[in-house]
């Protein structure tokens, strides 16, 4: 049994020995003056797995984000975007701060934006109105839990946008989740978009790095921004190698993740103060609602804890548990024993 069970986030993952020993034979050079060898494989099978022309290494799921932000938009335009997403919610500001854009944000269901409602937020050709330059869409919604936002809802969202002429972003960090829970090609939902992002440093389990992919026009502009952000690197390869062995070998393990996350929903779901129905949970994130009297998010988790359980209080009425490479079925076992411990459930 490992002395912690990490349910906090699926960036927690170590890279094992197989995937060390890819970093270690990693052919690099320097990728600003020649190109490095791996990370153009690295691109150009990432690339090719989402059906775009091209894509760009960068450090994080976040810079990949702010890439395609800086690409698409001019000060004082503006971006739709639900609520919860990643890129307004999570990213410091940075919409703002690096690009100088504002955020129209609308309520998904399930992280589904409501093609109608975009379309009615979309500005006028008007000198008092910003101009929208982007939609911005997430695959899977981390702020639902995960779910897999449906191909038929993207394609409505992207039939939308196409006919104003707005380019769609989407933030693709857990596309590979989405891949497996549906069975559609990674290329099916990556062409509801203009630009994806991936990143290799979640479920795929590779330490670092994330890959921003477009046409090659968007390309050429995303390049700039890459460069500006300090995102590109050197002899990269070494963790280039890393990810390339995440997409190759750790795609299909996600399922393993997934049942896991039904496995650990269905142990706490019920018990008192805590509600997680496992029929809503499509992949490796579980959401739980905290409605208990004498702990909130942060008191649960803290308990959690002196049982060897690491979870993240979301907020005072939620925890998350995550699963991912480093944690199995004695690890959910943990959970359960330690959650009927600290409610009193025998
Ligand atoms: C949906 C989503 N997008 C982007 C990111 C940003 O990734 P990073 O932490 O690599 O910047 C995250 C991180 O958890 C995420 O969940």
């Amino acid at each position: 049994m490992r002395a912690t069970s990490d349910f906090r986030s699926d960036t927690v993952t170590r890279p094992g020995a197989a995937m060390r020993a890819a970093i270690a034979a990693a052919e690099v050079g320097d990728d600003v003056l020649d190109g490095d060898p791996t990370v153009r494989a690295l691109e150009a099978r990432a690339a090719a797995w989402l059906g775009k022309d091209g894509a760009l290494f960068v450090p994080s799921g976040t810079m990949a984000n702010q890439v395609a932000l800086g690409a698409w938009t001019k000060p004082g335009d503006e971006l739709i975007v639900e609520r919860d997403a990643h890129v307004v919610r999570w990213e410091a500001g940075a919409a703002g701060f690096l690009h100088g854009v504002q955020s129209a944000t609308l309520t998904g269901d399930r992280g589904a934006l409501d093609p109608e409602e975009v379309r009615a937020t979309i500005r006028p050709d008007f000198i008092h109105s910003p101009r929208t330059a982007l939609v911005c869409v997430e695959q899977t919604h981390m702020g639902s839990g995960g779910s897999v936002v449906p191909l038929g809802n993207l394609r409505a969202i992207a039939a939308v946008a196409r006919e104003r002429r707005i380019p769609v972003h989407m933030d693709g960090a857990r596309l590979a989740n989405a891949v497996v829970a549906s069975g559609v090609a990674a290329s099916e939902f990556a062409a509801c978009a203009d630009s994806v992002s991936l990143c290799f440093s979640k479920g795929l389990g590779a330490p670092i790095g994330s890959v921003i992919a477009g046409s090659s026009d968007f390309l050429e502009r995303a390049k700039v921004v890459r460069k500006r952000l300090g995102g590109w690197m050197r002899q990269s390869g070494l963790i280039a190698a890393a990810a390339l062995y995440a997409l190759e070998h750790h795609v299909e393990r996600l399922a393993d993740d997934h049942a896991l996350a039904k496995e650990l929903a269905r142990c706490l779901h019920g018990l008192p103060g805590l509600a997680c129905p496992p029929e809503r949970i499509e992949t490796n994130l579980v959401l739980v609602q905290v409605t208990h009297r004498d702990f909130d998010g942060a008191g649960l988790a803290a308990k959690f804890k002196e049982h060897g359980v690491l979870v993240s209080a979301l907020s005072p009425r939620a925890l998350r548990f995550v699963t991912h490479l480093d944690v199995g079925r004695e690890d959910v076992e943990r959970v359960a024993r330690a959650a009927r411990s600290i409610l009193g459930v025998s």
